[in-house]
């Protein structure tokens, strides 16, 4: 089947590298010249593991192009794949210039009839405006909506897209419904659930399963500072949630809390949807709440242990807002930055892939070129995103490289009995701190 994708970004660049692979034709079309040219010698334009090869894969196979033109996109393809950006708005709505601009740019080129899918994150009922947008422009066209959210985690962008645990897929229109099928077949074949629906249902199931996730981290950081203050340990009360099946251990993991260019926009574009359709859903507000108070409790901490933070420099392991993705957008470990360089210290990140981009958007973050310069001389550190690399990391040459031996570990991701075995003070999210006795007194005495 011949398909056309719009928007070669994220989603939409894994979607394509996907749909090449199951044997369709596909053409992406992005109205950015030099990022077209790149893809058409395989070069990805961010990090995201697999992808590359996926892309150079469907290249040689003859079944994956790129063009600036939407109109060969527009006439040869039996469904169009909206994959563009809706960033937040000030209000927190979504954007949605550029889902019509895009839509309406390949409408202009149709003949007949055309298949628009709906990949990008959209509020409910944006299929039913688009629908109507697109018919205005084109009256002699027979345009059918369909919407089919992604689920696609970055980091894990490829196998997602390759091997979904579930597809959804909205359409009032069961002819669109059964093109959908077929472009699909291997993946249904494969095992995967195969939700059919309208569309209003399939965006709204896309917003519903987001600030559900966002919900459950946000519960497993409230279930911290409750920790924090009752000596709980919240490593211990998440995972016995988890093996409850009616919850499930995902998405339960304290610390940082969420960033990244999903779940912050997603969940302020469905309050304002919300409270658009005039329902009252304050638990959403609480969601976000108790996210910003995750960064600022980890804040307090290195506050607790420093005190003073002019003239003291600060090691940020870690500036992605996740592992395995160079993407920076509402990161944890940036609002973290912020919040240091503001209170004077000295902040030096390290990422394996991200510190070009966290050091565009934070003036003042310092970046090294590996973690033990990130450490050396530093009067404190803080893991923010756990990369393999920090798993591993030699805490007996990162204390010496350090001038104070302190970790704030923003992940929960190494041992208590680990760290004060290395010497160090010790300071998880929700379990319980260790402190070297000697390091006290050495800390207490350079303070
Ligand atoms: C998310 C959804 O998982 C995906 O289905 C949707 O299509 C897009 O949004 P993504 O943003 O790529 O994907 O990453 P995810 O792995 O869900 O993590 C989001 C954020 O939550 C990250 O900042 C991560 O560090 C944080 N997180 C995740 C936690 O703080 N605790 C957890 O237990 C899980």
């Amino acid at each position: 089947m011949k398909v056309g994708i719009v928007g070669a970004g994220h989603v939409g660049l894994p979607t394509a590298g996907a749909l090449a692979r199951l044997g369709h034709q596909v053409t992406v079309t992005d109205t950015d010249a030099p990022r077209i040219e790149a893809l058409g010698r395989a070069e990805v334009p961010f990090f995201e593991p697999g992808l590359q090869e996926l892309i150079a894969e469907g290249i040689e196979s003859g079944r994956l192009s790129f063009t600036t033109d939407p109109a060969p996109v527009a006439r040869e393809s039996s469904a169009v794949f909206i994959c563009v950006g809706t960033p937040p708005r000030v209000t927190g709505e979504a954007n949605l210039v550029a889902v019509e601009k895009s839509a309406l740019a390949v409408a202009r080129h149709a003949r007949g009839s055309l298949i628009v899918v709906e990949k990008s994150t959209v509020p409910t009922g944006t299929s039913d405006r688009l629908a109507k947008a697109l018919a205005r422009s084109k009256p002699g066209v027979s345009f059918q909506l369909v919407s089919n959210p992604e689920f696609l985690r970055e980091g894990h962008a490829v196998e997602d897209s390759l091997h979904p645990a579930r597809v959804l897929v909205g359409s009032d229109s069961t002819a669109a419904l059964e093109v959908m099928r077929e472009l699909y077949r291997p993946i249904i074949d494969g095992g995967a659930e195969y939700v059919e629906t309208d569309q209003r249902t399939a965006e709204l199931a896309k917003h519903a399963c987001n600030a559900y996730l966002a919900l459950k981290i946000s519960f497993a950081n409230a279930m911290a500072r409750i920790c924090e203050l009752s000596d709980a340990d919240v490593v211990s009360v998440t995972k016995v949630m988890g093996m409850d099946p009616r919850i499930g251990p995902g998405h339960l993991h304290a610390g940082l809390g969420y960033g990244g260019s999903c779940f912050p926009k997603d969940l302020a574009a469905f309050q304002r949807l919300v409270e658009r359709l005039g329902y009252d859903f304050p638990l959403l507000g609480e969601i976000k709440r108790i996210n910003d108070e995750a960064v600022m409790s980890v804040f307090t901490k290195i506050e607790e242990v420093l005190w003073n933070l002019e003239e003291k420099r600060v090691a940020l392991l870690g500036l992605a807002f996740k592992p395995g993705t160079d993407d920076v957008r509402f990161a944890p470990a940036l609002a973290l930055a912020r919040l240091l360089v503001d209170a004077g210290a000295e902040v030096v990140g390290y990422d394996p892939v991200a510190n070009e981009l966290a050091a565009a958007e934070v003036p003042g973050l310092k970046t090294a070129d590996n973690v033990h310069e990130a450490l050396d001389g530093a009067h404190c550190a803080v893991l923010c995103t756990e990369w393999d690399e920090f798993r591993t990391l030699d805490m007996t040459s990162a204390r010496s490289a350090m001038a104070f031996p302190i970790m704030i570990d923003g992940r929960n991701l190494y041992e208590s009995s680990d760290m004060a075995g290395a010497g160090f003070t010790y300071v998880p999210v929700g379990r319980r701190s260790v402190s070297p006795a000697i390091e006290d007194r050495l800390l207490a005495d350079s303070l």
